[in-house]
């Protein structure tokens, strides 16, 4: 089934031009964004890698969806479409759909946290962090260590340290804990899964211990590659197969559909227990909208339950993952420091070993993502230290060990010859990396930074 290269499972049917632009031109755009690439207009990028989110390519299934919306304000077919899919394909009984991710995080975090508690989770990321800590609690990385060293090739850097749980509890009590948050191909770590013997051992301990499971299940199929392609046992169960066990472990789950599911907006919050269900609607109508489409059109929720049937094809995930890995492979063989294992979702070249001559408080990698666009029209993501952001309590900087740029790959939209000019622009970045000068704030947001962000040159 799975013998034949990476190329795609489809053809194309519609396309979508772009502008191309000079270095003139870029290099004006870039500082009349405060080098910060989440402010330049997308009409003046070539390749856009800033991220996999919303960005994906629909089928022509999706879009026929699209018309088969049911736009009515209560009880939506596609609503129930969409609840069916989620029971079918990730084993959840209820589902609150919410308009993306951090809306499903939301409502989840104000559901069960109380000020003073903890949430354990396999890496931060931003905008769950944030929402825990707005909701009074405090964020715990129990990821193993390896997860924050680029250059460790453990094939699952998403798996969780046990001995940090238990250290956890030991200190703060297990009533301090309202459940633990587990990403499937944690993002901040590289795009790094966990692998089904983590998963187990992490739900065993909250049995233990009287924890819910939560699962961030935004990239859950490109997790189920992996587990297909490493974990002993899984190599002849399908990758719907492997969703479902994962999903089926835990016990409840909140999705930016976004990525995996390939549409453009959209999201949900999963769970299997009926008083939870009532809360989350309670909830969900003052923040989102009514339980039965939160924020969500018809038309979305529809393409959302296609969408949902097609990220967990076999065929779709190897060529998803095997694009990603081709370009990964092409800067390893160019000599380009980037984390390994190669992940799901992105490559992320690591600019700590790019730039050795940039401390992190000059922002190496934010600096790294500015140039390369300058030179090329690719528009990556920074991914260090102005992504972590300050500690809520001292306000001092995060100052996490990965320093790296994203070049996230959108599902289905890019070809191989991207993906090569992709890779030459990082090597001819690379030739001149020791002359790319630090940053420097001139705006810094008090929330998620990163987004809005303004630098200069130092
Ligand atoms: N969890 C993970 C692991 C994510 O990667 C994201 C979004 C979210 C939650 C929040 O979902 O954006 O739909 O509200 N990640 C995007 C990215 C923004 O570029 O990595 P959202």
């Amino acid at each position: 089934m799975r013998q034949h290269s990476w190329a795609e499972p489809y053809k194309i049917k519609a396309v979508e031009l772009l502008k191309m632009t000079t270095r003139e031109q870029r290099d004006a755009a870039i500082r009349e964004a405060g080098f910060n690439t989440f402010l330049l207009r997308s009409e003046d990028v070539y390749i856009d890698l800033l991220t996999d989110s919303g960005t994906s390519a629909m089928s022509d299934r999706q879009w026929a969806g699209l018309m088969r919306g049911d736009e009515a304000y209560a009880g939506s077919t596609n609503f129930y479409h969409l609840r069916d899919a989620v029971e079918e394909y990730y084993s959840y009984k209820y589902t609150v759909p919410t308009h993306q991710g951090r809306g499903a995080e939301n409502i989840l975090s104000q559901m069960l946290i109380r000020d003073g508690d903890y949430v354990p989770g396999n890496m931060y990321f931003t905008t769950t962090r944030l929402h825990q800590e707005l909701a009074g609690g405090t964020f715990v990385d129990v990821i193993i260590d390896e997860a924050h060293d680029a250059q460790s090739e453990h094939p699952f850097k998403g798996d969780v340290d046990m001995a940090k749980l238990d250290a956890l509890v030991d200190e703060v009590g297990a009533e301090k804990i309202p459940y633990v948050c587990i990403a499937t191909c944690v993002n901040m770590a590289g795009g790094q899964p966990i692998s089904l013997a983590s998963l187990k051992a992490v739900r065993a301990w909250c049995d233990k211990h009287g924890i819910r499971l939560a699962h961030d299940m935004t990239r859950v199929a490109e997790n189920a590659h992996f587990i297909q392609r490493r974990e002993a046992g899984y190599e002849n169960k399908s990758v719907k197969d492997i969703v479902y066990e994962i999903c089926d472990l835990t016990d409840i789950a909140t999705m930016s559909s976004k990525k995996d599911a390939m549409v453009n907006i959209g999201g949900f919050l999963a769970m299997n227990d009926p008083e939870l269900y009532e809360k989350a609607c309670a909830l969900v109508v003052v923040y989102e909208g009514l339980h039965t489409y939160g924020g969500m059109a018809g038309r979305d929720m529809e393409a959302l339950s296609i969408g949902i049937a097609e990220s967990v094809d076999d065929n779709h995930i190897h060529a998803r993952v095997g694009q990603v890995e081709y370009l990964g492979n092409r800067l390893r063989d160019a000599g380009i420091p980037i984390v390994l294992p190669i992940g799901g979702h992105a490559v992320f070249p690591d600019a700590r070993r790019m730039l050795p001559h940039i401390p992190q408080e000059h922002f190496p990698a934010q600096a790294l993502a500015a140039e390369l666009y300058r030179i090329s029209g690719v528009r990556a993501m920074e991914r260090g230290i102005v992504s972590a952001g300050r500690d809520s309590v001292t306000g001092e900087n995060h100052k996490p060990e990965l320093e790296t740029i994203r070049l996230t790959i959108p599902r289905r939209v890019y070809t191989q010859a991207h993906m090569d000019v992709t890779a030459e622009a990082m090597i001819d970045l690379a030739e001149h990396a020791n002359q790319i000068r630090g940053l420097k704030f001139v705006y810094e947001p008090k929330m998620l930074r990163f987004f809005q962000a303004r630098f200069e040159q130092v």
